[in-house]
């Protein structure tokens, strides 16, 4: 079995920090989205992966390369504007060939993975399979109804009024016959190709089409609160280590990862954190549930549920809570501030009044 990971799009709704970086490569417990879905494909032993790019697949294939580093051997395929999922099938035709896939939404997070739907899917081998989710409103998403045998008898991307509670998530499995569906499709309402019609085609035609359910942690990443969501679920199972220099007058509570070379000097640290490479914290605290890259800087500050991304800087600013702070971004004050919520986009600077 091939896989199709899908990072191309505009991601309009993760902006500032989609202006300056795919939101696919937004890191999650200190790694990008798309790695933790290479490992999960590599988890379902799937090491063929086309991965969909768009106008930023630069910057992703600066930060992806061959794969190798992770197991699996990448094949980029260039999308020249977003024209809906199943149009990525469509230009991922040479490829794929005819083989089995799946395809995986390049910005959906599914922490436990899907291995045994994948197992199933290689056995039974029913013509298409979808990865369900129930939740309170499915309307932002492609929604399935579903007999007593698990099997889909309607599907509809974002209906006003779903008739289930089961949200299509991100992992699809197909055989060759979809390329048929894909081809058989005209564009939707807001002008993309969309999947779930392709699939629906499957289903009206008589086809098996098999949906499971995923119980797990779910997240489509799309916007900020769905990143921090994301990043506590990870954290959640952080498992402790200490490579990095923890002075005598610094305190560690909780599951902590200190990486090599960080120092953390005078500070008091609440897991689960993790703090990467080269980082260092002085005169801080670091609360639960925080991931900081590699780089960066925290001194005379106070941090909890939050990300920053590699080379931020937040100097004299207490009280960050739920907040992002974009690559090379610096957050500073004159004097100590409290309780403050910022989403910082990459290489700004943000000076806060207290
Ligand atoms: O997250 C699950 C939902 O994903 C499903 O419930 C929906 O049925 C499905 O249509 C999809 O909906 P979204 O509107 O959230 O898809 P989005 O535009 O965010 O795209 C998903 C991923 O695919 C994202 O990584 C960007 C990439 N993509 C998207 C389009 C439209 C491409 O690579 N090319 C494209 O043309």
């Amino acid at each position: 079995m091939k896989a199709l990971v899908l990072a191309g799009g505009l991601g309009s709704r993760l902006r500032p920090f989609s202006h300056s970086m795919p939101k696919q490569l937004i890191p999650i417990a200190n790694k990008p989205v798309l790695v933790h879905v290479l490992e999960d494909l590599r988890a379902m032993r799937v090491t063929e992966v086309g991965l969909v790019v768009g106008d930023r697949g630069q910057e992703i294939s600066a930060a992806l390369g061959d794969g190798s580093a992770l197991g699996v051997r990448i094949t980029y395929i260039q999308q020249d504007e977003p024209r809906g999922l199943a149009h990525c099938i469509g230009i991922a035709r040479d490829f794929l060939g005819d083989e089995d896939f799946v395809m995986y939404l390049g910005d959906n997070m599914l922490t436990e993975g899907v291995q045994d739907i994948a197992e199933e899917f290689r056995t039974r081998r029913p013509t298409a399979q979808i990865v369900v989710h129930k939740v309170p409103d499915p309307r932002a998403f492609g929604v399935a109804e579903v007999d007593g045998n698990g099997r889909v008898v309607r599907l509809v991307e974002k209906p006003q009024e779903p008739r289930s509670d089961l949200a299509v998530i991100g992992v699809y499995f197909f055989t060759p016959a979809i390329h048929e569906a894909v081809a058989a499709i005209g564009p939707s309402a807001r002008g993309e190709l969309e999947i779930t019609d392709a699939i629906q085609w499957l289903v009206s035609r008589g086809d098996d089409v098999q949906a499971r359910i995923y119980s797990g942690f779910w997240k489509d990443t799309g916007r900020v609160e769905d990143v921090l969501d994301c990043n506590r679920e990870l954290l959640d199972h952080l498992a402790p280590s200490v490579l990095g220099e923890v002075d005598g007058a610094s305190e560690l509570d909780g599951p902590v990862v200190i990486e090599e070379g960080a120092r953390v000097v005078r500070s008091r640290i609440v897991g689960p954190v993790i703090i990467g490479a080269g980082t260092v914290i002085k005169d801080s605290y670091v609360g639960p549930h925080t991931a900081i890259g590699r780089d960066c800087v925290l001194s005379a500050a106070g941090l909890g549920y939050s990300i920053m991304l590699d080379g931020a800087a937040v100097e004299r600013v207490g009280g960050l809570h739920g907040s992002v702070i974009g690559r090379d971004a610096t957050v500073t004050s004159g004097a100590l501030a409290s309780r403050i919520r910022l989403v910082v986009g990459d290489h700004s600077s943000v000076e806060v009044a207290a």
